[in-house]
This record gives structure tokens, sequence and C-alpha cells, in this order.
């Protein structure tokens, strides 16, 4: 690989290493994880969901309780303290964002929690984040990143933020076909869709942002979804990209925030283990065939026929719609809260593992993530220079 120098990604006045961590919940990217990434120069995130599940006073307080709200709040108290610990961390180099998925029901309560904590950036992406600029306009300072997967998404993004006088600081662009967790297609025969491919998105995004009159270095274009090696970072930039944004790899490096159980599960999975399938959250995911998820495909069908509305299995009611508790027949008939806290806690029997559907850069080896960025930006493999 020739020896490359990729350009800084300018996010507000911070001039950053182009490497982004995706947010990754439930509590698979918190303090320790985005801290560490941001301590490098580039973007780490905190994903917002559910944190209390770190924090072992909250969790006594709040495992066995029904009380919605005080579970809310529990989780609010989490992500002031994850943002703190992790800006610690940082010591003031790179930058903490925190993602929210929009899907969520308190989406709103944890934007606003981000803003007020001292985040540095706002990522949302399961839904279209149409208010989020006046959800955070008492924090110009804070930039905002939605993701999306396709040019459709990011034209009625820009438009209804253009109305408010407001631009995306970056956007972050997540190909279906590759990524872990949710993900931004309409259903699961859509997932592969040629129109998610990142070069037609990069240029039908420049297209698009000449007819808008956006000046094109006003908006980085951040691209998500199976980058694992420094060859795919070069073509990507070559397309026009100005960071690459990387989930799988960082949830297994060694200061991701999940149980050891949890990073041994998705290194170890071979292609044939990934599958994609319908969260509760109405979007198709994918994830690591594990016991508990082959269990639950196989008697889906069954349980979708006879879905029908009912109380939220632990009384969080974490959605805004979820297929279980609403009945909803086409999407998810699991509670995606527990079965994503057990896998958390490294319970491989129980757990939901989302992964990326591609290889890792080292393999099934659990390597720090300074070796990572390095490897993605300089080309430097650590694994090369332990064979050798
Ligand atoms: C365990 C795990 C959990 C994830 N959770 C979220 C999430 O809560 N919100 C989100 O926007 N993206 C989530 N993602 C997606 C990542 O942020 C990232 O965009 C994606 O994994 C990129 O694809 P890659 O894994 O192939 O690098 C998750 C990914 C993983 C591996
Ligand atoms: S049943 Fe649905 S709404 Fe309730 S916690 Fe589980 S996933 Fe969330």
């Amino acid at each position: 690989m020739p020896d490359i120098v990729f350009p800084k990604l300018k996010l507000k006045n911070k001039l950053l290493l182009p490497i982004v961590q995706g947010g990754m919940g439930v509590g698979v990217s918190a303090h320790s994880l985005a801290g560490n990434v941001a301590k490098l120069g580039a973007v780490g995130t905190i994903s917002s969901v559910d944190l209390r599940r770190h924090h072992a006073d909250l969790t006594r307080q709040t495992e066995k309780s029904r009380d919605k709200a005080a579970i809310n709040s529990a989780n609010l108290i989490a992500l002031d303290r994850e943002i703190k610990a992790a800006k610690e961390i940082a010591a003031g180099k790179g930058m903490i964002a925190v993602n929210v998925m929009r899907a969520v029901a308190e989406y709103s309560a944890y934007v606003r929690q981000s803003c007020e904590s001292g985040a540095d950036a706002i990522v949302v992406g399961a839904g279209l984040p149409m208010d989020l600029p006046e959800l955070t306009a008492d924090y110009p300072d804070v930039a905002l990143l939605p993701i999306l997967s396709d040019v459709r998404g990011i034209a009625l993004i820009l438009k209804k933020w253009m109305r408010r006088n407001r631009l995306p600081d970056a956007i972050v662009i997540e190909n279906p076909q590759y990524a872990a967790g949710h993900l931004g297609a309409a259903g699961l025969d859509s997932v592969n869709d040629p129109h998610f491919a990142f070069s037609i998105v990069l240029e039908g995004t420049r297209q698009l942002f000449k007819d808008l009159g956006i000046e094109p270095e006003k908006i980085p274009l951040i691209v998500a979804g199976g980058i694992h090696n420094p060859q795919q970072v070069s073509e990507l930039f070559g397309l026009g990209a100005s960071a690459v944004q990387l989930g799988t790899a960082f949830a297994v490096s060694e200061e991701g925030d999940a149980h050891i159980n949890f990073k041994h599960v998705l290194a170890a999975a071979r292609p044939e283990d990934i599958v994609t399938f319908m969260s509760c959250a109405g979007l198709p995911a994918r994830a690591v065939k594990t016991q508990w998820l082959v269990n639950y495909l196989g008697k889906e069908a069954k349980l979708q026929g006879k879905a029908g509305p009912k109380d939220c299995t632990v009384g969080f009611d974490c959605l805004h719609q979820c297929g279980l508790r609403d009945g909803i027949a086409k999407a998810g008939q699991f509670c995606i809260d527990t079965q994503l806290g057990f896998a958390l806690k490294g319970d491989v029997e129980r757990g939901l593992f989302f992964r990326g559907s591609e290889p890792l850069p080292f393999g099934n080896a659990i390597r720090p993530v300074r070796e990572l960025i390095d490897y993605l930006l300089k080309g430097v493999n650590p694994m090369l220079a332990v064979a050798s």
C-alpha cells in the first residue's frame, strides 16, 4: 500500500484523525472505548441506550423494577457518568460523541442529557432525526451527525434541516449490506440493494449538494459498514469519503466495554455464522447466529402468527414501537433490551450479538485500539510483526 497521509476530519473547529468508532448498544461502547479512541485523536462514540447496566448501584436500584420513570432516570445518570468518564480519559483530545437511536422512546431525553453532560457530538441512527436541530438549539457547539443509508434519506434530512437554517456537521453513510446491528433498509429483501453502494451514495450526495447549493467541504461524509483494511480506507477516500466509521472491529478491541466472551463471539464468527433477521424495532438487523438466535428464528413464524399487544416484558418500554409489546407481526417477537443485556455481560447462550458481515482486521485476535487505528491509516499490521 502506498504511504498515504489521509487528510484530517474537520468537525466544528476540531481537526481529527479520520476514524470514527461507531456507537454500539447496549453498553458495548461506553466510556472506556469512546474515551480511548478519542485520546488518540479520533472520534469515540458512547451508545446512550440503557447504560445503567454498567453501574452496579443503578442496576441494583432498577433491575427488578417495572417503574419506567425510575429506569429512565437511572439511565440518564449513567449517561452523564459515562460522558464525563470518557472525557476524562480523552483529556481534551479527539471528540466524544453520543449515539442516540431515533427509534428509542427516550430519544429526546438522551439527546438533551448528552448536550448537558458535555458531549461534543450527537449521532443519530435507526430513524430520521428531523427534529435534532430544535432539540439541540441551545447547544450550537455540539456537532450533529445523522446516520443515513441512501441519497433519498440524506435529501429528506438536508431539506428539513435547511428550513431550520442548520446543516449536519457530517453525515454517516452506513451500508446495510455489511453493517452490524440495525440496518437502514426497509426490509430484509432490500438489505443488499445496489443503491446502497458507497460509490453510488457518495456520488449522489455530491450531486445533491450541488442541487441544494451546499459547498461539499461543509459536510464531510463518513462511510460505515464492512471496512476492515487500509486498502478499503484508501479507496473510499478516493471516492470522496472524509472518514470511515467502524463498529465490529472496535467492539472486539481491548478497550471495548463488553465482556470478553462478547468479543470472542464476534471475533470467532465465520461468514456462515452471521445472519440478518427482523428486529422488534421493525428494522432488519445483522448478528451472530448464536444458540438463542437459532432457537428464536426457529419459532419466529409461530410467534409472529400469534403476535398481539401486551405489556412491555420488563416495564422499561425502551422503544417507540416494539414488535413484541405492540403485537406487530412483521417485526421481531423478542425483547431486544433483554437479549442485548445478556450479550454485554458475556452470556453466550442467551445473548444477541450484533456483528457486521465482513472479516475483522486482526482475525480473532483482541488488540488495542491504537493498533487498529494505526493499521487502518498507516497499514501497520501488528499481527504480521507477531508472526515474523
Ligand atoms: C455490537 C454492535 C452494536 C451496535 N449498536 C448500534 C447502536 O446502538 N446504534 C447505532 O447507530 N449503530 C450501532 N451499531 C453499528 C455501528 O455503530 C457501526 O456503524 C457498524 O457496526 C459499522 O459496520 P461494521 O461493524 O462492519 O464496521 C452497532 C454495531 C455493533 C457491532
Ligand atoms: S419488550 Fe420491547 S419495549 Fe419493552 S424493553 Fe423489550 S424491546 Fe423494549
